[in-house]
């Protein structure tokens, strides 16, 4: 038996594709003191991937070429000498690109058992892991989600804004707009993903939209892709506004030059409005109640997890540039094994 392992072949100047990875096949690690031999079940991919591949996060160790690939995954533990992983259970971790891992307690950030048994374990990258975790806290914690705000998301089809209609509603909220690129999406929005109505950004002129939609200004915007999106926001802010920097996906390829300048920014002071970035990761002590509610939310039918799962390690690579293409719809991951039974 080999352990199947994706490792960074090239630098990528533009979006992430395939030929960024190369595979290359090595034994499955032996237990070792203090560790958790893990087989891994499913492998998610993140938009901020391309920055671990660019080496431009202060967050991660550096990543050379020939390295494994960094990424989280669900793992089930095959042998354990690590008290906190015990054999036989299914835990979301660091696993990195490869079908076998040696994993541990301490490494940063923790990984996390998953405890929801009676749901599917590829939830535990999509709601019941940090993608639903963020969605929540940028909610909760961050935007102080108010029953009668007036809520508009960006991403709204993607991991995270797939899940933030559905939890903003399962909080109180009464109408929640999305956008996202093109007619399909914007359809699944409304249909099944929990949205009140959506703006198609490629294919409508959005400062009109935003007017339609919010007459009176957006109290909430939950920001998944930052740049022009965000800044046409900041243009229609109510008072007392919070707007919560998840991410900034369209800014991700563009060197800092290419940026985007703001043209809107006093608008928070105009507007005693409050933006607030956050990372997900910082918030390990909650996730078990942030699972358990999540898992609650899911058996009540008020959350539907939505997952865009492809078969075969062989199709990592490919699944992450679909995040810069836009092909994907919900939280997209990969289907690399069955549980050992028994
Ligand atoms: N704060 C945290 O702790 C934390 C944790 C996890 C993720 N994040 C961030 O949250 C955001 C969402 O993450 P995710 O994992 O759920 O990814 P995702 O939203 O599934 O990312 C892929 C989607 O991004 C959109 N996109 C791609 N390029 C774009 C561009 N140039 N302009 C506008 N939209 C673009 C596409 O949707 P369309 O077809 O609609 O364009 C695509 O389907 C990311 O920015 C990520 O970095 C933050």
């Amino acid at each position: 038996m080999v352990n199947q392992q994706w490792v960074l072949a090239e630098r990528p100047e533009s979006y992430p594709q395939p030929s960024h990875f190369r595979m290359v096949r090595g034994d499955i690690p032996k237990l070792q003191s203090g560790k958790a031999l893990v087989k891994t079940l499913y492998l998610g991919v993140a938009p901020v991937m391309l920055r671990y591949m660019r080496n431009d996060t202060a967050f991660e160790a550096p990543l050379e070429i020939g390295d494994l690939m960094m990424g989280r995954g669900v793992a089930q533990v095959l042998e354990s000498d690590c008290p906190e992983l015990p054999e036989g259970s299914v835990v979301q971790a660091r696993i990195g690109w490869q079908e076998y891992a040696l994993i541990d307690n301490a490494q940063r950030p923790t990984p996390f058992l998953l405890e929801h048994h009676d749901l599917p374990y590829s939830h535990g990258l999509s709601s019941l892991g940090p993608t639903g975790f963020t969605a929540l806290i940028g909610l909760r914690e961050i935007g102080a989600l108010k029953y009668d705000d007036k809520i508009l998301v960006s991403g709204a089809a993607g991991g995270v804004g797939s899940q933030v209609a559905q939890i903003a509603k399962a909080l109180g909220a009464s109408r929640v707009v999305g956008i996202a690129g093109g007619a399909e999406k914007c359809r699944l929005l409304v249909e099944q993903l929990g949205y009140d109505a959506a703006i198609d950004y490629k294919g409508s002129d959005l400062a009109e939209a935003l007017q339609h939609h919010f007459p009176e200004g957006i109290d909430l915007f939950y920001d998944n892709v930052g740049g022009p999106v965000l800044d046409e926001v900041l243009a229609r802010i109510r008072r007392r506004a919070r707007i919560v920097i998840c991410g900034s996906i369209s800014e991700y390829l563009l060197p800092a030059e290419a940026q985007h300048r703001f043209k809107n920014l006093q608008q928070l002071g105009r507007q005693d409005a409050r933006m607030e970035a956050f990372f997900v990761f910082d918030y390990g002590d909650q996730y078990s109640a942030y699972a358990s509610e999540l898992a609650s939310w899911i058996r009540a039918g008020l959350l539907q997890p939505k997952e865009d799962i492809s078969r075969g390690i062989e199709s990592l690579p490919g699944a992450l540039t679909d995040l810069y293409t836009g092909a994907n719809i919900g939280a997209r991951m990969v289907h690399v094994a069955d549980p050992v039974s028994g």
